[in-house]
């Protein structure tokens, strides 16, 4: 293990645009659940029914319940992943974080560059008067599961999250290509690169000739695309190849 954080590291200390792709496995040391794996969420929630634009426009209080348990039981904060990411943005090394987390993790973490692929929960509008709300305000609506308009009722209050069945927010797909061409080193943490297209971004960044590397607890089928796999906890893992980046880039 120990080498392969070596050969990270200096790839990311020789790299000139290294940029880091995140799914909900760098959010899991913050307590929050996982879609696929053992107790992967949609093993107890139907993504169909919580997470599908369908399922919402039947049934908008299913997804409120689902995101109760999603965000909400744990108050999720930033761990030494995301931290260790917003560091070798600092330093200079990272120039961008694509994610499909939508916990806002990476900007708490104080990552300035996120492209949030699919969306994220911080905007909430009610899709019949248009009112639009901030997520901390809703929080004890959502705990107490009455999440209505206030001005009309409605209890169609939609976060600006990409929901299955809807496209991804054009300008940040096109700018998050733009940052995987432009990549020299790419590196996945903690997706399992089921769900397209931003499965498809890892591959714009080897035809442009980057090195990839992927930090994962578990195998993915897409492993064979990468020059660097290391199976392990980005919490763990990341804080140790920022600390061997520091010294051969002499930071302190
Ligand atoms: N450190 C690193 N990797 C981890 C950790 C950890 N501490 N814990 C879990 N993992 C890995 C798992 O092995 C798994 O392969 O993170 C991966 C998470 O995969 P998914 O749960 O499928 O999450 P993700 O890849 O982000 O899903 C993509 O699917 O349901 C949709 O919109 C949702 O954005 C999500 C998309
Ligand atoms: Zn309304």
């Amino acid at each position: 293990m120990d080498g392969l954080i070596e050969e990270v590291a200096k790839l990311l200390a020789n790299s000139k645009h290294a940029v880091v792709f995140t799914g909900a496995g760098i959010s899991a040391e913050s307590g929050i659940p996982t879609f696929r794996g053992q107790n992967g969420l949609w093993k107890r929630f139907d993504p169909e029914e919580v997470a599908s634009i369908q399922g919402f426009m039947k049934n908008p209080k299913a997804f409120w319940n689902f995101a109760r348990e999603l965000i909400l039981k744990t108050k999720a904060k930033p761990n030494a992943g995301h931290y260790a990411i917003a560091e070798l943005e600092k330093i200079g090394i990272v120039k961008a974080v694509i994610t499909q987390n939508i916990d806002m993790l990476h900007q708490k973490a104080g990552s300035s560059k996120v492209l949030e692929l699919h969306g994220s929960l911080e905007f909430v509008d009610c899709l019949d008067c248009g009112k639009a709300y901030r997520w901390d305000d809703l929080i004890d609506k959502i705990e107490r599961g009455e999440v209505s308009c206030d001005e009309c009722g409605s209890p169609y209050l939609k976060p600006r999250i990409v929901f299955f069945g809807e496209s991804l927010p054009k300008d940040v797909l096109s700018e998050a290509i733009e940052e995987a061409k432009k990549s020299d080193v790419f590196i996945v943490v903690g997706s399992s690169l089921q769900v397209y297209p931003a499965a498809s971004i890892p591959f714009v960044a080897k035809e442009s000739g980057a090195k990839l590397v992927i930090i994962n607890v578990d195998p993915t089928d897409k492993d064979w695309l990468f020059d660097v796999v290391i199976y392990g906890k980005a919490g763990e893992i990341l804080p140790k190849i920022v600390e061997k980046v520091k010294e051969y880039c002499h930071v302190k």
